[in-house]
């Protein structure tokens, strides 16, 4: 069984067709009368309604499930609940704070199981943020992303997808807060990735600069020490200024504004924050298609 638990769960021509499913319209009896489990341990906007829509539009029902209903691994093992949702749907969704709770719903390979977001990557977003950089530009081969910021779960997608493309991807992350050896090693596998010791190293001729909150969900207690060590990596309209002229700036979203990025640069010209946002719901219907219609017939 298929599952999509990071981004290079796919091979480069399935990311492809994941991207063209996704600009397709959608199939609106593919999940007739099937349910989709989406069973968040932590709070969301974006991926909740974008996995919700999508599920409807291929004619599905989508069940939210928080994480004070289901208690994974406190009311009942990650494996018993897994086993239980399959009794009732055709996949699940899960938003983690430990990947490993990820990994261990796909060992049960039931039904597939889709990564909403762990402590270490986040597949689905990285899919839209490819998706609005071939919107953009038509294509994603050769393309440069340059990701100013700490080398979190977003990054590391987005990195990975990156590779998959045949981008090029770059990255400056202030000292304690770049990618570790394994993940280096992880990315490298597909496409050296290019680390840069300033925003302005990576940001130079870039065709997408993205960038994340400094402190992600389960790290509040570090907020403080990261907005100091964060300092001179903000995302302003001079340091866009070095992008190639035709740049686009990306942000998953929730944005801090005045923090990782100014206000001028998300409603600025070059913003593509909310055609990435949107395409969260295209790129989940592209992967649901994709996951349970040929991937798992
Ligand atoms: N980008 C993203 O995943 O947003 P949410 O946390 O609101 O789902
Ligand atoms: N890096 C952020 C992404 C939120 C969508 C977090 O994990 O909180």
């Amino acid at each position: 069984m298929r599952h999509f638990t990071e981004i290079d769960d796919l091979s480069p021509s399935e990311l492809e067709r994941v991207l063209d499913l996704s600009s397709a319209s959608a199939s609106p009896t593919l999940l007739a009368g099937k349910g989709v489990a989406l069973i968040f341990e932590k709070p969301s906007a974006r991926t909740r309604n974008s996995m919700e829509m999508a599920v409807v539009q291929l004619g599905g029902h989508p069940v939210y499930i928080g994480n004070e209903e289901v208690g994974l691994n406190r009311r009942e093992s990650t494996e018993d609940v897994t086993r239980a949702m399959a009794g009732f749907h055709a996949a699940i969704g899960a938003r983690v704070y430990s990947h490993s709770v990820v990994e261990r719903m796909a060992a049960v390979d039931q039904v597939p199981v889709i990564n909403l977001l762990s402590d270490i990557g986040h597949p689905m977003q990285a899919l839209a943020d490819l998706l609005t950089i071939h919107q953009e530009f038509g294509t994603l081969k050769g393309r440069s992303v340059a990701y100013v910021g700490d080398a979190n779960n977003v990054a590391f997608s987005l990195a990975l997808g990156a590779g998959l493309a045949q981008m090029e991807f770059r990255i400056a992350s202030p000292a304690g807060y770049e990618f570790d050896e394994a993940d280096l090693a992880r990315i490298s596998n597909l496409r050296e990735p290019l680390v840069c010791d300033s925003p302005i190293a990576a940001v130079t001729g870039a065709d997408a600069v993205y960038t994340d909150a400094w402190t992600s969900m389960g790290q509040e207690a570090e907020a403080e020490t990261r907005t100091r060590d964060f300092e001179g990596f903000q995302v302003d309209e001079k340091l866009m200024e070095s992008a190639a002229s035709t740049a686009i700036f990306l942000h998953c979203l929730p944005a801090h504004r005045g923090e990782e990025v100014t206000d001028a640069v998300l409603d600025g010209p070059n913003s593509r924050i909310w055609p990435q946002a949107a395409n969260r719901m295209h790129a989940a219907r592209g992967l649901l298609v994709w996951l349970l219609g040929e991937a798992n017939r």
